[in-house]
């Protein structure tokens, strides 16, 4: 049977009055946040309400999938037909015997080129009788960087930070400068495995025209409004490495949680939508272009975005700069593209530039349409207290103090929220 719909929560009206002037020209005041109406999820193109599971699933999923695909991500190819993977080390008393290390490279060709490759990692819990569940993300820096595990492969891509940082190649230092970003203890005490892939892998993270990484075997995908990004082409990358995590005897890949934070974080809700595969969504501090409402222009603008990383969208979207008020959806409707499944989304309080309270209202704006599933998105009749997780529903929510980054606190969080929601 199908719930009746919530009457209420079904736009957001944000009022504009005058204020003080804004520091760089960002605006991180709540009283200058412009007058705005979020689109209705559960408005059709037409104009019609969609009032059943059956209508969102055959009817307007579908359409809002395409909108952001059209005027925003970009379009991503299928799986590559000649795509193997090739398990280059096993260890089965990694971590002091707490873990399985294993490392696979995945050959997006058929001819085993380390341009159209990309390196998983991946730490299996021991003593566990079951496949395990699997939390799967990129990381920033490198697979050696997560953890100091010497056995790990260090990584002989180029390093980039995407933000005028040089590019160089990994050192030996670097093994475990991420670490604390990722808990991986943690996640093999509570019996979760973890497998993660350098982002540079799949794509370097600067504007290159689009030559490098994944796009290179993509060109057709190239030169269009609607083209194959660089947000998409890691999302694309993480459904490439479920794709091996459903090869994987130790693994339940019907309990896998994508993670990502910040741009990672933007790709991981991406990935969520597109690969509806994915049991589990989590998105740390992914602001602008993630989680973050993108019409309170509050933080990180669409303009600014778009400057400053040129290719992480695709080209219609840069039609909105400056122009949010146009967007014919908002990034609340990213979050109803996850539904029925779990999401969890949070924010740290010093990071304004992600906006939290955009992020949240995206949260909850996406809740209506886990209301026809018959379940409750984000319980929360205001925006939670700093440091108090919101994991009633099927949408959870925290913003934790501190500043923009991993912590265990946010792991503990989704950890928490898995075990209780992850099918
Ligand atoms: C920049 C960018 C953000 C992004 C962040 C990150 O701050 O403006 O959009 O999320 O980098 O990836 O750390």
């Amino acid at each position: 049977m199908t719930p009746s719909l919530p009457r209420t929560i079904l736009f957001f009206m944000i009022t504009s009055c005058a204020a003080s002037a804004v520091d760089d020209g960002f605006n991180y005041d709540e009283e200058k946040v412009p007058k705005f109406t979020l689109p209705d999820p559960l408005v059709r193109a037409d104009g019609s309400k969609v009032a059943s599971v059956d209508e969102w699933k055959g009817k307007r999923r579908g359409e809002v999938l395409e909108l952001f695909r059209d005027q925003m991500y970009g379009r991503m190819p299928g799986r590559p037909e000649g795509m193997r993977f090739k398990v280059f080390d096993e260890e089965t008393k990694a971590l002091g015997g707490k873990a399985t290390r294993r490392q696979i490279t995945v050959f997006l060709t058929k001819s085993e080129t380390a341009e159209a490759s990309f390196d998983i990692l991946l730490y299996i819990p021991n003593g566990v009788e079951e496949p395990a569940p699997v939390f799967f993300g990129l990381n920033f820096q490198g697979n050696h960087a997560i953890h100091d595990d010497p056995g790990i492969r260090l990584s002989e891509r180029w390093m980039d930070k995407g933000q005028g940082v040089e590019n160089h190649h990994a050192t030996a230092a670097s093994r475990g400068a991420a670490a604390s970003r990722w808990p991986v203890e943690m996640l093999m005490d509570r019996g979760y495995a973890l497998a993660t892939v350098y982002r540079g892998d799949i794509d370097p993270d600067y504007d290159d025209a689009f030559e490098n990484g994944v796009h290179s075997l993509y060109p057709e995908f190239q030169g269009r409004g609607d083209n194959f990004s660089t947000v998409a082409a890691w999302a694309w990358g993480l459904s490439r490495l479920l794709d091996y995590l459903e090869t994987d005897k130790r693994i339940n890949a019907k309990r896998a949680a994508v993670i990502g934070h910040s741009r990672l974080g933007k790709a991981a809700l991406w990935a969520g939508a597109e690969d509806e595969r994915i049991a589990l969504v989590v998105s740390n501090d992914s602001g602008c272009g993630g989680a973050a409402l993108s019409k309170r222009h509050f933080g990180e603008t669409v303009q600014r975005i778009n400057t400053s990383f040129p290719h992480w969208f695709c080209e219609n979207f840069k039609k909105y700069n400056e122009n949010e008020i146009a967007l014919p959806f908002d990034q609340h409707m990213l979050i109803a593209l996850q539904a029925p499944r779990p999401v969890y989304v949070a924010s740290a309080e010093e990071d304004q530039w992600a906006d939290p309270r955009g992020e949240y209202l995206s949260a909850k704006g996406g809740s209506q349409v886990y209301a026809l599933f018959g379940r409750e998105g984000l319980v929360a009749d205001a925006w939670p207290p700093v440091g108090k997780p919101a994991q009633e529903g099927w949408i959870a929510y925290h913003i934790r103090a501190g500043k923009h980054d991993v912590t265990d606190f946010d792991w503990r969080g989704y950890l928490d929220f898995a075990d209780k929601r992850m099918p």
